[in-house]
């Protein structure tokens, strides 16, 4: 068992920056127990009680606790502020991180400064950039949680809904960074944390981007996120980010990465030009809204990605709306669901009275063109007979050659049979 001591002294005196304690106290038995000079955190037995204890180092105010992360540009530590009496994160910058590339680190902090004026629910919170004996430090907002790559590798796939909120978040994120023009350059599962209340936040911030890391693979990390404009070398802006956060989409829906290959190379090679497979192709009960909107992310020309962050969003938000009107109806049925659920009949019953009404409205349209074909006709008959008798007035009918004597019917010219406009007597005595 390694249990945390309490510290006698607050610093050494070997002139390091975060160097261990000569003195702790044992946490199990409170005896003082002398420290030899070697690696923070390693753990010294107590030789009253025998108890591991983790040795605790401090930097300026802040005693540091136990290392949470580890990165290619150094580590990442829970702290103790003592001044302030809260709980940090620290990430101390690799010695060897600064001495291969001053202009990069300070560039990197710069940003970790512009980053510190960003308050926003969804970017870790930068609290300051400090400097101690030419070490460099960022103390960070302590995010309480677990990363979305642990997440993915332990409960993939993960449900769609989840996902696109979660990059809704990111996406919120990335866009107040790009309001105070600051490009993540390192967006992947492994830099997105959740609370345990589920709140996403975006570690990593410009931090991760040295530029060396493109040249040697083993400073790129995991290269599956990284947008083809970055491996081209290309100038960069917020949609090599978006590109990132696709990649993401895709891993954590599909739970396979999208580009894949034999050796690194292979795998930057695999974005250059061409897509992943789609989405729905992986995981066929995906939205389809969805599988086209990371199709458009992962497009490798970043002009046909969406222009800006919020026309992400608004096709995220959209996609996320539509996976919760899906087809298959849920078997738990909890409050926000139920909300939906009503939601989506009222909706329904409306398009259902809209279609009912339908059938009727073309009867009466039938009914009203055949009362107007009537009336046509009616009207046509009459003004014909109206016609004729104007005719019969200015032209008086030949009929008295054809008239038959004494009463007898006209027979018709062809057929003989009588035609009935003749069979009244003639009205008008012939001319002459
Ligand atoms: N503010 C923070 N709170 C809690 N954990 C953090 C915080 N910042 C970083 N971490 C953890 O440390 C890991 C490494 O930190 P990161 O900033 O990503 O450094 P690197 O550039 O070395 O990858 C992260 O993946 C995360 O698990
Ligand atoms: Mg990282």
């Amino acid at each position: 068992m390694s249990t945390q001591a309490h510290t006698k002294s607050a610093a050494g005196d070997d002139g390091s920056s975060a160097h261990k304690m000569q003195q702790i106290t044992c946490t199990q038995c409170d005896r003082t127990v002398d420290v030899p000079v070697g690696d923070p955190f390693s753990t010294v037995e107590c030789p009253g009680c025998g108890t591991a204890i983790a040795v605790p180092a401090q930097i300026d105010q802040f005693q540091l606790l136990r290392v949470i992360g580890r990165g290619a540009m150094g580590q990442v530590f829970q702290a103790f502020d003592h001044k302030l009496g809260r709980q940090v994160a620290i990430k101390v910058v690799r010695h060897q991180a600064a001495d291969s590339d001053e202009a990069s680190v300070n560039a990197s902090l710069e940003e970790a400064r512009a980053l510190a004026a960003l308050s926003h629910p969804n970017v870790v919170q930068v609290y300051a950039v400090e400097q101690k004996d030419s070490q460099p430090y960022i103390v960070m907002e302590m995010v309480e949680g677990q990363r979305l790559d642990e997440i993915i590798s332990e409960q993939s796939p993960l449900d769609e809904a989840r996902v696109l909120q979660i990059a809704i978040d990111v996406a919120k994120g990335l866009r107040a960074a790009d309001g105070v023009s600051l490009v993540h350059g390192d967006v992947k599962p492994a830099n997105i944390l959740l609370t345990p209340q589920g709140v996403v936040k975006l570690v990593d911030f410009g931090v991760a981007r040295f530029p060396e890391r493109i040249e040697d693979p083993k400073y790129l990390g995991t290269p599956q996120y990284v947008a083809p404009e970055v491996v081209r070398k290309q100038p960069i802006d917020h949609r090599a980010d978006q590109f990132s956060l696709g990649a993401t989409i895709y891993h954590a829906l599909s739970g396979r990465l999208p580009f894949r290959g034999q050796t690194v190379e292979q795998v930057l090679r695999a974005r250059l030009d061409s897509q992943p497979p789609g989405l729905r192709q992986v995981r066929t009960d995906l939205h389809e809204q969805t599988e086209a909107i990371v199709w458009h992310m992962l497009h490798p020309d970043p002009q046909q990605r969406y222009a800006t962050h919020d026309d992400l969003l608004e096709a995220l938000e959209g996609a996320l709306e539509a996976t919760l009107r899906g087809p298959a109806e849920p078997n738990v049925v909890d409050l926000s669901q139920a909300a939906q659920t009503a939601r989506r009949t009222k909706r329904r019953r409306k398009v259902k009275a809209k279609t009912a009404r339908r059938p009727l409205i073309y009867m009466l349209l039938a009914l009203l063109l055949i009362a107007a074909w009537i009336a046509g006709v009616l009207w046509w008959n009459a003004s014909q007979k109206q016609l004729l008798d104007d005719y019969s007035q200015i032209i008086p009918p030949k009929t008295h050659r054809n008239t038959p004597q004494s009463g007898q019917p006209e027979r018709n010219p062809i057929d003989g049979v009588r035609s009935p406009q003749n069979s009244a007597p003639p009205t008008a005595k012939p001319p002459g």
